[in-house]
């Protein structure tokens, strides 16, 4: 990206011709394999989706962000945030709100299909972060993740060999959240 945005500033590619740089790199370069999943089989994935939220939701890769307040802010009982304070977000807490993720302790996808989603705060799932400064890979990581677990998925069966109360005692939230203890699955050829 960064050669390509000098090309740019230097006059030698438009937008235009960045944008379609990148959509070469994601897509026409891919293995000519088919089993390889094209960006519209992506799309169709609805409850792999799920399943991907749901783990962001839990285990959000991103726990914490800061921000600076840039203009005094009002909150509740009529107290104000002062210009220059710094303020901590825990993208982890708030994604484990009892008031809009019922019993979050429990994995459950169904939470992300459609209909479960209606009315729901639209900042109570952000592991993107939400705003002008949100995440401008979004889009691009859940491909990603999707296409890794399909390829996954399709050759191996998983079967979880770790209790989920030892998960949540051995993160690590040094900026992105790590096991400390790895991640124990038996993968088994299909
Ligand atoms: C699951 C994967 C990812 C997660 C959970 C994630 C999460 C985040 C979060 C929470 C922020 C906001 C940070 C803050 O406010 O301090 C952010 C910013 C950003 N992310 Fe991601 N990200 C992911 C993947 C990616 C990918 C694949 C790319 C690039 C292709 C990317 C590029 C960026 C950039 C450039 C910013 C800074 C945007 C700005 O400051 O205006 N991210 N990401």
């Amino acid at each position: 990206m960064d050669f390509l945005l000098d090309m740019k500033q230097k006059g030698d590619f438009s937008s235009q011709e960045v944008r379609e740089q990148v959509d070469t790199f994601m897509f026409e370069v891919r293995p000519d394999r088919s089993d390889f999943p094209t960006a519209d089989q992506l799309n169709e994935m609805k409850y792999l989706e799920c399943c991907i939220k749901e783990s962001q939701r839990m285990y959000p890769p991103v726990p914490y962000i800061e921000r600076t307040i840039v203009e005094p802010v009002d909150i509740e009982d009529g107290r104000t945030i002062p210009v220059g304070t710094t303020v901590g977000i825990s993208i982890h807490m708030v994604q484990r709100d009892a008031d809009h993720f019922p019993e979050p302790d429990k994995f459950d996808p169904d939470r992300f299909i459609a209909e479960n989603c209606v009315g729901r705060h639209p900042f109570a799932f952000c592991p993107f972060s939400a705003g002008p400064r949100n995440c401008i890979g979004q889009k691009y990581a859940m491909m990603e993740e999707k296409t890794i677990l399909c390829h996954l998925l399709r050759n191996f069966t998983f079967e979880s060999v770790q209790d989920e109360a030892l998960m949540q005692d051995t993160m690590s939230y040094m900026f992105v959240l790590r096991p400390t203890k790895g991640v124990w699955v038996k993968l088994t050829p299909r």
